[in-house]
């Protein structure tokens, strides 16, 4: 959500009912590990581009009367974890404004079925900013990024237009301020025209949850502490690449920061492996393109599925390589999308 829009005046009116979209992001300096679970601190700051496809629209309306939340995706209603994550998080929403009703929250998400992509950025960025105005919370951008970052850190830079700063915060004083220092903020590039075309691998569901994959990575790692400084460092890089609309060198520093990320959890006991023989097949077309002098650089989550960066006129070409790598399932183009934000209209 850029600063210009009215987020605050918004969510500062109690409406009851809300409805939000948001996209997802990807991580160009990855967060992977957290200094305080409670309240979703990472061990470092990251820095994503949000996307252009892929939308989640959430509505949330208040149910006076009603025992409990009842939440929805796609229509079939949420069960297990992720209904526990999103009760949990209209609990907070609850706490914050003084107000008890339970609500309903209906979820729609336009990730192909199966396309493997995590929905958690996308999905706590839209139920923030839908719950915090129906709920009355009147919180600004960044007050709407801090509040998604307890449903899913990656959640606080979706609220953002284009290329967002996480803000790793700090742990020392008391739980409110801790609090208050984490957030994600939008970072200026200059003249960059980039695409991400993202390789679908696997829709497996992921042996590791990467809350999990963090927590043991973080214990266990010799490699991370090594990779959280470097990471420092690469996020300076960064900041100068995107400043001076240097597309070429934003690639390199995000892949080699993706790449260390994966080092450390392959270093982790027991280890955790996202990439497949297939990802690594892609890793190698990517090679082969700066071969043949495209810009292209690639980027890996927590999972199997590859994102590459490159110039937007070339996203063809590189969409078309991926293509023929096997056994990639589908491949999608995306630009730098907009921030979450409430639907108009929708509002009362
Ligand atoms: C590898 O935000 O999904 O995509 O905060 O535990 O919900 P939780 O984790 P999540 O982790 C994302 C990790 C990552 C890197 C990134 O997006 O920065």
């Amino acid at each position: 959500m850029s600063a210009e829009q009215p987020s605050a005046l918004l969510s500062a009116q109690r409406t009851d009912i809300a409805t939000a979209v948001a996209q997802p992001n990807i991580a160009l300096i990855k967060y992977w590990g957290k200094k305080d679970e409670r309240l979703f601190l990472p061990r470092t700051d990251s820095l994503s581009m949000t996307l252009d496809i892929f939308p989640t629209t959430t509505r949330v309306r208040l149910a006076p009367g009603a025992g409990q939340d009842r939440v929805t995706f796609n229509g079939e209603p949420a069960t297990g974890d992720a209904e526990r994550r999103i009760t949990a998080f209209l609990q907070l929403v609850r706490e914050r404004s003084g107000r008890g009703e339970r609500a309903r929250v209906d979820t729609e998400n336009t990730v192909p079925t199966g396309a493997g992509l995590a929905s958690s950025a996308s999905g706590f960025a839209a139920l923030a900013v839908a719950a915090a105005a129906a709920y009355g919370l009147g919180l600004d951008a960044r007050g709407l990024s801090r509040l998604a970052r307890r449903g899913s850190g990656s959640a606080s830079r979706s609220i953002f237009d284009g290329f967002a700063v996480w803000h790793a915060g700090h742990t020392g004083g008391t739980p409110e301020e801790a609090d208050l220092s984490s957030y994600a903020e939008p970072v200026p590039a200059v003249d960059l025209d980039p695409a991400l075309v993202v390789a679908v691998v696997s829709s497996a569901p992921k042996e590791v949850s990467s809350r999990e994959a963090m927590r043991r990575t973080m214990d266990t790692s010799p490699l991370y502490e090594p990779w959280a400084v470097s990471s420092r460092a690469d996020l300076t890089d960064m900041r100068a690449a995107l400043g001076r609309g240097d597309l070429p060198a934003v690639g390199e520093i995000a892949e080699r920061n993706a790449l260390g990320m994966h080092a450390t959890m392959l270093a982790a006991r027991p280890a955790v492996r996202y990439l497949s023989p297939a990802s690594l097949g892609v890793l190698d077309s990517v090679l082969q393109l700066r071969r043949e002098g495209v810009p292209a650089y690639a980027t890996m989550d927590a999972g199997p599925n590859v994102k590459v960066l490159c110039p937007r006129p070339d996203a063809e070409r590189v969409a078309e390589a991926l293509r023929a790598v096997a056994p990639v399932g589908s491949v999608h183009i995306a630009g730098p999308g907009r921030g979450a934000r409430l639907v108009a209209g929708e509002c009362r």
